[in-house]
């Protein structure tokens, strides 16, 4: 079903959890299309900005079940749990992740069997639930292609223990399906998000860096913010549609032929790299090209920004037209292209 459809969401009722760049924007959006949104933060900053945006908000912490008697006892048709690490090394992994998705699964069981549980209808505690999971679960390198069925574990994302917690959060995603508790789950495992506001690579050039952490040689596998959005939307459709999916963009753009593209657009020579690894870069450089095909042809995923070249455009065009990127990002901006919480593909 196509996601644009009109009216398709209209007066439907959405959960987000974890409103920040991603999560934010989502929430915004559904508010723009109409439907009832709630969105869960630890931020009364962010929950101002959303209320603002006809968002309802709650400010409360995920791994909490504080939270559960104020995100009304309706249940909901559309769950995103878009949450990060917030934080505090692995136990912020943990507790947000793992620790976050048992309280979310707490809540969507005491929704079950509710009267009127909105347009989910059948009874279950929720409709669709979207976890926004990571494709740092992937320990392949060596220039493999990782479709979803490629082995997870432990070694996975420098084997420094976070995948383990990743992986956690989506078997219980997938418990609330086996148990009725959510009518079907989509896990997004996605790659590293840039967009409006989040660019730092872009940045440090933009600085006149001529040289750059780290090496050139690997790949980057990026998606843009609003390709996550409609990866989404496009699973909020597909209630039949379960099961994993990778979200990365079509570009097998080395991080070379990245950081040379965006110094050309900006005037500047292609910056060298150090070889050195920047402080404080967890994880191995892992060099690998996610494959996007399956949410293509079983969410009917269509990318508006199939590669960085689209997707850094129109931030060039504003930033090199003396504008303000800030557009959309609503305030989260500043973090590593494809890097903030290191859980990037
Ligand atoms: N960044 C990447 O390149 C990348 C790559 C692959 C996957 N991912 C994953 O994609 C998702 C979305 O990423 P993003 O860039 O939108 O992340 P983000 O901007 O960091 O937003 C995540 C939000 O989660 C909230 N949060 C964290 N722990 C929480 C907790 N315990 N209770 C309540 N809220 C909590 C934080 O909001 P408050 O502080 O406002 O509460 C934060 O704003 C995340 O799951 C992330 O791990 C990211």
């Amino acid at each position: 079903m196509n996601a644009d459809a009109p009216g398709k969401f209209l007066g439907g009722r959405l959960v987000v959890f974890g409103a920040g760049y991603v999560g934010g924007a989502v929430a915004r959006e559904a508010a723009a299309r109409g439907m009832r949104v709630t969105a869960l933060t630890r931020n009364p900053e962010t929950a101002r900005g959303l209320a603002e945006a006809g968002v309802d908000t709650v400010v409360g912490e995920l791994a909490d079940d504080a939270w559960h008697g104020r995100i009304a006892g309706r249940g909901a048709d559309f769950v995103l749990n878009c949450v990060g690490a917030g934080g505090g090394g692995l136990e912020g992994y943990r507790k947000s992740y793992v620790d976050g998705m048992r309280s979310v699964a707490g809540w969507a069981a005491k929704m079950r069997g509710r009267a009127g549980a909105g347009q989910s209808g059948i009874g279950a505690g929720i409709g669709v639930l979207v976890y926004t999971g990571s494709t740092a679960v992937y320990p392949q390198s060596g220039g493999a292609v990782v479709g979803e069925e490629a082995p997870c574990g432990e070694r996975a994302a420098g084997g420094d223990g976070r995948a383990r917690w990743l992986l956690e959060a989506e078997r219980l995603a997938f418990a609330m399906q086996a148990e009725g508790t959510a009518r079907g789950v989509a896990v997004l495992r996605l790659a590293g998000i840039y967009g409006p506001g989040r660019h730092q690579l872009l940045d440090t050039l933009r600085d006149g860096a001529d040289a750059l952490p780290g090496r050139g040689d690997y790949y980057m596998n990026l998606v843009h913010r609003d390709d996550i959005a409609g990866a989404i939307w496009a699973a909020f459709s597909s209630p039949e549609a379960q099961g994993v999916f990778n979200i990365a963009d079509d570009s097998a753009a080395t991080r070379g032929e990245l950081c040379g593209w965006l110094a050309r657009q900006l005037g500047r020579p292609a910056p060298r790299f150090s070889g050195v690894a920047a402080v404080g870069r967890r994880g191995a450089l892992l060099h690998r090209l996610i494959d996007n095909r399956r949410a293509k042809a079983q969410l009917g995923w269509r990318l508006r920004y199939p590669t960085f070249r689209e997707g850094y455009a129109p931030i060039l065009s504003r930033l090199l037209g003396g504008g303000r990127d800030g557009e959309g990002g609503g305030g989260f901006g500043g973090g590593r292209d494809g890097c903030r919480g290191s859980v990037g593909g």
